[in-house]
């Protein structure tokens, strides 16, 4: 039987399972495969990985429950979620301001997500073409020197009508599904493709740890050295566990606005928040064993996967065929969690002019065809164009790296700790209470993480994002 929403006819997902394979595809993508292995090898591997466990337990997994509950029980786009559970306990209406602003923090992600989407379509042509010309057999690129794969990457950042050109074609593919609905759209693809991914990166971590430096891997990853986690590492920790559970732009709310009364909200945020953290945690045990045997270096930050890793599939047998399946991978996690972006300004849009679905996801996409325009640029021929450059925050930054520090450094952080204070101290308890279906004890410790860790941490972040110079 279909869980739909209640309400006229509004569509929603068809079972308990597509919303959480659904969510499970918003919160694994880029974040995990690109930006947490860049993080941890950046900010000293084990340290960073067992206080990211920490953070996604403690501070994550609270706001996740939270944002769902209000998106479940609104069944409506994000602010108007909001703005019901506010009336109804009898608040003023401008807490939707949660949620209005995590919208526009969406459209601004979904605008260079889909560059970085872009990218990844790049080095999956990159190997396709390699794979054509030195066959099955043997790694990639055989014959050609490490130099020559690196430069890869410099060539493809440098170059405006590439970025342009596959940054529109992520989005379309994005817009595709968005445009087809949330059951016949959304749902569809995340069911199909997350299992794919699935196997994918199961298949590639087994095949990577065959190559010997597994547990050197192991070593890197969960070894605990306490002195090496200093104030910016836990910040970076808890940044990575916040945008990698999708949190604090307003997407598990309005995935949640489609999912039906009957659903355990604090059961289903678990299994979310778990395979995300499992993905993540196996993305690092299938990208650094790959990177150690080659011999290469850990903390390439964001070059990791695009120039450093590359590099590492030419010693491996098979090396053009696991680059392509690994791209392919990545694309297919990055599109689930494009998809959720984009679905967050699209609902608000239908709801607040009553456009239809294929009109206001064309309309979004349209704008973030601009903004990603100009970040696709920001690597080539507006390198040198700083839009924020009076702010010091984001002085000497190109759009790209601009969109990504607002959202990620003041947007999310604000959206977030409006979330905790709104469902912690403003919201009616009984209707949240209702909501989460937590009793007893676990309910006492959601209520203390809700209402005072997750605000305090949330507020140090985000000191400490605009003031980087405040902490050692
Ligand atoms: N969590 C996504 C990732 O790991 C990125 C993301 C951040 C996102 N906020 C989101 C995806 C909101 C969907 C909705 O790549």
């Amino acid at each position: 039987m279909a869980l739909e929403s209640q309400g006229s006819g509004r569509d929603g997902w068809s079972s308990r399972s597509a919303f959480i394979l659904a969510a499970i595809g918003s919160a694994v993508g880029l974040g995990n495969l690109w930006r947490f292995p860049a993080e941890a090898g950046a900010n000293g591997g084990g340290a960073f990985v067992v206080f990211y466990i920490l953070c996604v337990v403690l501070i994550g997994l609270p706001v996740l429950l939270s944002e769902t509950l209000i998106g479940r029980h609104g069944q409506s786009s994000a602010p108007e979620s909001a703005r019901r559970l506010a009336r109804e306990s009898g608040a003023s209406r401008h807490w939707s301001i949660l949620a209005s602003l995590g919208v526009f923090s969406a459209f601004m992600i979904v605008s260079f997500y889909c560059v970085v989407g872009g990218w990844v379509l790049h080095y999956i042509w990159v190997f396709i073409s390699d794979l054509f010309q030195t066959g099955l057999t043997g790694g990639a690129f055989q014959g050609r020197d490490p130099a020559e794969i690196e430069a890869i990457w410099p060539s493809l950042a440098g170059n405006g009508a590439l970025t342009v050109g596959l940054d529109f074609a992520f989005l379309a593919i994005t817009l595709f599904f968005v445009a087809r609905g949330v059951s016949s759209g959304i749902e569809i693809m995340a069911v199909w493709l997350m299992p794919a991914f699935f196997i994918l990166l199961i298949a590639i971590t087994i095949y990577g740890s065959f190559g010997g430096a597994f547990s050197e891997t192991v070593d890197y990853l969960f070894t605990f050295e306490p002195e090496k986690l200093t104030g910016p590492v836990m910040l970076a920790a808890v940044g990575q566990a916040f945008f990698s559970l999708s949190l604090g732009v307003s997407g598990m709310i309005t995935y949640g606005g489609y999912v039906g009364r009957n659903v355990n909200l604090a059961g289903t945020s678990v299994i979310i928040a778990s395979a995300d953290t499992f993905v993540a945690l196996v993305a690092g045990l299938c990208i650094f064993p790959i990177v150690f045997a080659a011999g290469l270096g850990a903390n390439a930050g964001p070059a990791l996967m695009f120039q450093t890793l590359p590099h590492a599939f030419q010693s491996m047998p098979l090396g053009s065929v696991i680059g392509i399946l690994f791209f392919v991978m990545v694309g297919v996690a990055a599109l689930t969690s494009s998809v959720a972006l984009l679905e967050v300004p699209t609902s608000w849009l239908m709801e607040k002019t009553g456009l239809r679905r294929v009109p206001a996801a064309c309309t979004i996409a349209f704008g973030a065809m601009i903004l990603g325009a100009l970040s696709a640029l920001s690597t080539n021929q507006l390198a040198d164009f700083y839009p924020l450059n009076f702010i010091p925050l984001f002085e000497g930054q190109g759009v790209f790296d601009v969109l990504d520090g607002l959202t990620s450094k003041i947007f999310m952080p604000v959206a977030a700790i409006l979330t905790t204070i709104f469902v912690g101290w403003v919201a009616d308890r009984r209707l949240i209470d209702s909501e989460t279906g937590l009793s007893g004890g676990l309910q006492v410790i959601w209520r203390f993480l809700v209402c005072w860790l997750c605000p305090l941490a949330l507020l140090a972040i985000l000191a400490v994002g605009i003031f980087p110079d405040s902490i050692g």
